[in-house]
């Protein structure tokens, strides 16, 4: 069965009543939902309904993730805060800790905060997103599950890591430069495994040190037992600067720790000291830096869009039809995805069980019933 398009109103409404059947107080509820969904909407298809039920209903129910999000400032000042998650749901840990961020920012012109033991946040750009919307500079980076070797390595010891970056324009988009420091990430070798498509060659190292072919199905399979591992930005070994995107990792996975006494590396393999399943206990960070404390947030817009437009008009490939700023495309699959989400075969199967669970069955109907 091929895909089918369920429209924003019932995918909204059945998301958000999941998250809320499982636990997650309504308003938390709201956060998770409109968070899972931006990514269907960008058309960042490895981080929305795709995951909606493995990464969050399943660890719910699993007990690794709290529904209700304890979010506690361990320690504050005017520009900065320390946040604890106590395992709750990452994307409300996120979106306090930016909106903590921002109005640090707009009052004292910058605002950071750090948080330690939150769950996957979802999409970082979001995040950002979030800061320039507000007239800030925004950047935010996570932890994740290690799967990423380092240059010269076969082993996956740290995260995905996306060091995220925000800077508002005089566009109807923004600058939001939103990816993993991996050339590759799980969602969406996930993603590849649902549709049969074999990973691009080079984004994975076998433990023999030579880039792993085949799907994304047995790709996923080795990264998880760890006979193989993710390749950071730039490529396996130094020829193409694969030490670049290595750093970038590392930048972010110390930024996830250091200040907020977080777990890092080998310790966010969701196993405990004593050998038990255990909480993500992901660290993130979030920075934002207010405009009008500078020379002004009209002047920073225009002199942003101009260095884009600059930039995209210049000379092109031989066969490029154009050249991107980032942001630009999930802006325009946003425009253009106004009647809904594309929703796989596989994920139709789990989107059935769920509703089934929760005994929504006669409230919420799809479109391949
Ligand atoms: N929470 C986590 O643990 C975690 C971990 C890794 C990634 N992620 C998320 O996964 C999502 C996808 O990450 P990814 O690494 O697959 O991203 P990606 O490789 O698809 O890159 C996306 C970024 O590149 C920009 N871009 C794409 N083509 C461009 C072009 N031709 N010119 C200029 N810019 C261009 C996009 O605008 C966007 O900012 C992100 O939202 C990221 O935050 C989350």
């Amino acid at each position: 069965m091929p895909s089918c398009v369920v429209d924003w109103k019932t995918i909204t409404g059945f998301v958000t009543e999941a998250f809320i059947k499982y636990g997650v107080p309504e308003a938390d509820a709201k956060i998770c939902a409109d968070i899972l969904l931006e990514s269907d909407r960008r058309g960042i298809e490895s981080h929305g309904v795709n995951r909606f039920k493995s990464m969050y209903l399943d660890r719910i129910k699993a007990g690794v993730q709290k529904a209700v999000t304890d979010f506690e400032i361990v320690k504050e000042t005017p520009t900065t805060a320390v946040v604890d998650g106590h395992d709750g749901m990452g994307q409300v840990v996120g979106y306090r800790s930016m909106e903590l961020a921002i109005q640090k920012a707009k009052e004292y012109g910058m605002g950071m905060v750090v948080a330690r033991n939150s769950c996957h946040y979802g999409i970082a750009g979001y995040y950002t997103s979030m800061a320039t919307k507000a007239g800030c500079i925004g950047m935010t980076g996570t932890n994740a599950r290690p799967t990423v070797a380092p240059t010269w390595g076969t082993e996956g010891v740290f995260g995905t890591n996306p060091l995220t970056l925000g800077v508002p324009t005089d566009e109807p988009f923004d600058f939001n430069l939103d990816c993993a420091t991996s050339i590759t990430q799980n969602g969406k070798i996930e993603y590849y495994d649902r549709i049969g498509q074999d990973v691009i060659p080079g984004t994975v190292i076998g433990e023999d040190g030579e880039p792993f072919t085949g799907s994304g199905g047995e790709a996923l399979k080795r990264i998880r037992q760890g006979s193989a591992a993710l390749v950071t930005v730039g490529g396996v070994g130094e020829a193409l600067g694969g030490y670049k995107g290595y750093g970038f990792a590392l930048f972010v996975e110390m930024l996830c720790a250091v200040l907020q006494d977080g777990f890092f590396c080998k310790q966010l393999n969701g196993v405990d000291e004593n050998g038990n399943k255990c909480a993500p206990r992901l660290g993130h960070f979030f920075i934002a830096i207010d405009t009008d404390h500078f020379l002004g947030e009209e002047l920073c817009r225009k002199k942003a869009g101009d260095i884009l437009r600059e930039v995209r008009a210049s000379r092109k490939a031989p066969g490029a039809e154009r050249i991107y700023t980032a942001g630009e495309k999930e802006y325009e699959i946003r425009m253009s995805r106004t009647d809904g989400v594309p929703i796989n075969e596989s994920v139709q199967g789990e989107l059935n069980d769920v509703r089934r669970e929760i005994g929504l069955d006669s409230k919420y109907t799809f479109p391949w019933d």
